[in-house]
């Protein structure tokens, strides 16, 4: 169950997807965070912020809305309790970094980078730029490139940049491109769609902030398809992949399509075992289908059926 982001080696390739499991603690109290390849945390940034006012959580048919607006408590609380909790605990953390200038996830970077603790930094670009309207960074490649170059610029060299990218554009693909020349060691996908939904009873928009990201299982179709998409197109590069994630069989369908890593979101929000319980079923997956290793079902789906399984290593060879 092996798995590599860039050189750091993951135990097995579960993590939480930002945002949906804070900063761990609670998590913590029902299993053991080092038994997860890692943590991911919510998306800090520089000053704490209250969030969005409410409501900001909304079902939906398979999924839900959610206009949290990254609350939490700034990056100073991070450094001071939250990575050293988990640092402790030798928990791999993949520390979630927003921003609203380039100069903003700079200077996060800065902070993060001797913090000892940090196993990979991923970089939340569905964030509004506020030198550009409010255009948010993820939809447009140029934007997206120069907060990673800058992030990447300032980061320790060992540990890895992650570029995280949104559903939300005409061409995912080119998005990847410009954030892997910009210098990300990896891409994850898929952030929130942007969704709405209108309570029939009150007749106003269900949140309180109108609109608000869609997550759950009415993604995952939009999340296979974008790893699926980029990881043909850059098939070295390391993709965590999320959305809709609630089973093995699900992790294992992102996997076919290309990731090596696989994030568990909204599906913590009714099961917090659902990190343990999705790596028991893909392990089980897995064995069942003859695998002896997990990277050798990396990027299958691509090859022609009946194929072989091969290590992905051999993919990237013939796609030279
Ligand atoms: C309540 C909530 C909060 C989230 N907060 C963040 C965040 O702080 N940073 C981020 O990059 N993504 C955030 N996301 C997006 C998730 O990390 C993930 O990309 C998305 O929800 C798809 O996975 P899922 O369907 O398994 O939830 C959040 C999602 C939810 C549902």
């Amino acid at each position: 169950m092996r798995t590599y982001l860039g050189h750091v080696e993951l135990v097995n390739p579960i993590t939480t997807a930002a945002g949906c499991a804070a900063s761990g603690a609670e998590l913590a109290q029902f299993f053991d965070l080092g038994r997860i390849g890692a943590l991911t945390t919510r998306s800090i940034t520089m000053a704490p912020r209250a969030g969005r006012p409410t409501p900001r959580m909304a079902e939906t048919p398979s999924g839900m809305l959610n206009a949290v607006g990254l609350q939490g408590p700034g990056v100073d609380a991070f450094l001071e309790r939250e990575l050293p909790w988990l640092a402790q605990r030798s928990v791999r953390t993949v520390v979630s970094i927003g921003g609203g200038t380039v100069a903003e996830y700079t200077a996060l970077a800065r902070r993060l980078t001797d913090a000892p603790g940090v196993t990979a930094v991923e970089v939340n670009l569905s964030c509004p730029n506020i030198e550009d309207r409010g255009r948010v960074f993820a939809r447009d490649g140029a934007a997206s490139a120069e907060v990673i170059a800058s992030v990447r610029s300032v980061m320790r060299y060992d540990v890895p940049v992650v570029a995280k990218l949104s559903p939300d554009v005409p061409d995912i693909v080119s998005v990847a491109r410009a954030c892997v020349d910009g210098g990300a060691d990896a891409l994850s996908m898929i952030n929130n769609p942007l969704g709405m939904s209108i309570d029939t009873e009150t007749m106003r928009p269900a949140l309180a902030a109108v609109t608000g990201g869609l997550s759950g299982p009415a993604v995952r179709p939009l999340a296979v398809r974008c790893v699926w998409q980029v990881h043909a197109a850059l098939p070295s590069v390391p993709i965590i992949g999320m959305g809709g994630v609630l089973t093995g069989r699900d992790a294992f369908e992102l996997i076919l399509a290309g990731a090596c890593v696989v994030a568990v979101g909204t599906a913590l929000f009714h099961d917090p075992y659902a990190c343990i319980r999705i790596l028991r079923e893909l392990e089980e997956l897995l064995a069942a289908r003859g695998f002896n290793r997990l990277a050798d079902a990396v990027g299958l789906a691509h090859r022609p059926p009946g194929a072989s399984t091969r290590h992905r290593t051999d993919l990237e060879e013939s796609s030279l």
